[in-house]
Parts: structure tokens; sequence; C-alpha cells
């Protein structure tokens, strides 16, 4: 069994788990992708252990724009694309990070680094124009600081990959 389908299980025999699993069960399984969503073998599987059919997991999974049934980067990097943003420069950070990454809205980098979405609001409007990348946030962004939070990611990973 693999280790998100594991987390699937073990949320499922949790005390008081049961419907009400399906929400958290999926954010699990996300979580524990590499390729940041839930695959259909995940799909299954939950459906399988909650006891529910297959459509019901989809339409759950859809329903939320948090969760992805297509393959994503590791790192997910939002953009808030609300008003408030949007008056405080949203635009040239966007372009700053298409240009950065390569890649537009609902892009993945080709080496499976990041992928860059648009949100409707991360809760941070008060440092707008603000930028979420996993559950890290940045905030009163200029398009420099954030190219330069992109590339400090690389950078770490980098490091990372030849330690
Ligand atoms: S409107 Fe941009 S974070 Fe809320």
């Amino acid at each position: 069994m693999s280790t998100s389908l594991q987390t699937v299980t073990d949320i499922v025999a949790a005390p008081g788990a049961g419907q009400a699993a399906l929400l958290q069960a999926l954010l699990a399984v996300q979580d524990a992708s590499p390729e940041n969503y839930v695959s259909e073998e995940a799909v299954n599987e939950i459906a399988h252990l909650l006891g529910i059919s297959r459509s019901r997991v989809y339409s759950t999974a859809s329903f939320y724009s948090v969760i992805s049934l297509k393959p994503r980067g590791r790192h997910i990097v939002r953009i808030c694309i609300n008003a408030p943003c949007e008056n405080a420069g949203k635009q040239a950070v966007l372009a700053a990070l298409e240009q950065e990454l390569g890649v537009g809205l609902g892009g993945t980098t080709p080496d499976g680094r990041f992928t860059l979405e648009g949100v409707s609001c991360l809760g941070a409007c008060y440092m707008s124009p603000a930028i979420k990348i996993d559950k890290q946030l940045y905030g009163d962004l200029t398009a420099e600081a954030a190219v330069a939070v992109i590339r400090r990611y690389r950078e770490e990973e980098n490091i990372g990959h030849t330690a």
C-alpha cells in the first residue's frame, strides 16, 4: 500500500470518521503526492474505504479548487487575482512570475517544480498583492520581490539535491 493510501486508511479508521472524512482524505492524499494531486487510483481507494461512490469522490474533489485531479508541480504558486490585490499591483507581479517561470496561469514548469495558479483571495488582503507558495504567504510584493522568492525556492532545492 502506498504512503498516501495508508494515510487514507488511517483517516478513515480514526475515531468519529465517516462521510465527513472525505475532504480530509482528499487533502491528505494530495499532500502526500509528490505531484500535488489526487490520482484515479486514490479516488478509487477513497471511495472503497469510505463506502461511497467514485462519482461522489470526484464531484467533491472537483468542487474544491484547492484539490487537483491532475498532476501539478512540487510547489504550488498561488496568486490572488481579486480586486484589492489587482489594485495593489498584482498585474506586475503576475507578469514577473509568468516570465520567471515560463508558464501562464494553470501551467506547470517543464522541470515539474512549480505550478502557477490564480485564486480569488488568499485571506491576506492586508498585504496585497499577495502570493502563497505551498503553505507560505508572501505579501506587499513587487515584481522583483516575487521573482526573488521563486529564485530562493530554486536555490534551496538545488542545495538540497547536491547535499
Ligand atoms: S484580495 Fe488578495 S489576498 Fe484577499
